[in-house]
């Protein structure tokens, strides 16, 4: 249980590392949470930096994320713990997975504060279900074609999500997972939600003009 629980604090501590702060205070010397959204995300960091320092930021965010489960599951392949059952291990995976979520949000190294969680989420569902994952991208990605807003792609991702975990019978623990984190990322998005529906919700290449 000792490892378990060192296996998911692992989780959290990858999920901290506060990659778009520390690129924007490389970059540019400044706090991202204090410029646009406030979110050490890559979408805030594209608005307030660039496209290069955003690239980072997102290919960072996922790679940690898909490294903190990754080390979950490879452990529950090549050590004892392989002995686990299948389905124990399925929600010690969730588990992982939620605490990266949350490292990333609420990060021990910014006073727990962070981001929205989107692009560690798909770097951890590429490790749970690539086809979830890219089904999720997808949507995005066609979403953000059409309204050109990140926030409203990152939600209909979130519910994409939902759905394909449901039609593609994945386990329990991995559907119960869609839907807590998923409220969770969502909720993360409220400031979001009520630009939304203002009409203030700033497009790709927009500046923020009122603070999260
Ligand atoms: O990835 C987060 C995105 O969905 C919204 O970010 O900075 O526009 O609030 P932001």
């Amino acid at each position: 249980w000792l490892i378990i629980a060192l296996l998911i604090l692992q989780a959290y501590l990858l999920g901290s590392i506060p990659t778009g702060y520390l690129v924007a205070k490389y970059v540019k010397g400044i706090d991202i949470r204090e410029e646009g959204s406030g979110s050490t995300g890559a979408t805030n960091v594209l608005r307030t930096i660039g496209k290069t320092a955003a690239i980072f930021v997102l290919i960072g965010d996922m790679a940690k994320a898909m490294l903190a489960v990754g080390i979950i599951k490879l452990w529950f392949i090549f050590t004892p713990l392989a002995i686990i059952p299948l389905e124990w291990k399925s929600w010690l995976i969730v588990a992982g997975s939620m605490a990266a979520i949350l490292g990333h949000s609420k990060s021990i190294f910014l006073n727990f504060t962070g981001g929205k969680s989107v692009a560690s989420s798909l770097g951890l569902l590429l490790v749970l279900n690539p086809i979830v994952a890219l089904g999720a991208l997808a949507t995005f990605l066609g979403v953000l074609g059409l309204f050109r807003m990140v926030s409203l792609s990152s939600i209909m991702g979130v519910i994409a999500v939902n759905i394909l975990m449901l039609v593609l019978h994945q386990p329990l623990s991995y559907c119960l997972f869609a839907v807590v984190g998923g409220i969770y990322v969502i909720a993360r998005h409220r400031t979001n939600i009520m630009r939304i529906f203002e009409g203030t919700e700033p497009r790709i290449g927009e500046k923020l003009t009122s603070e999260a």
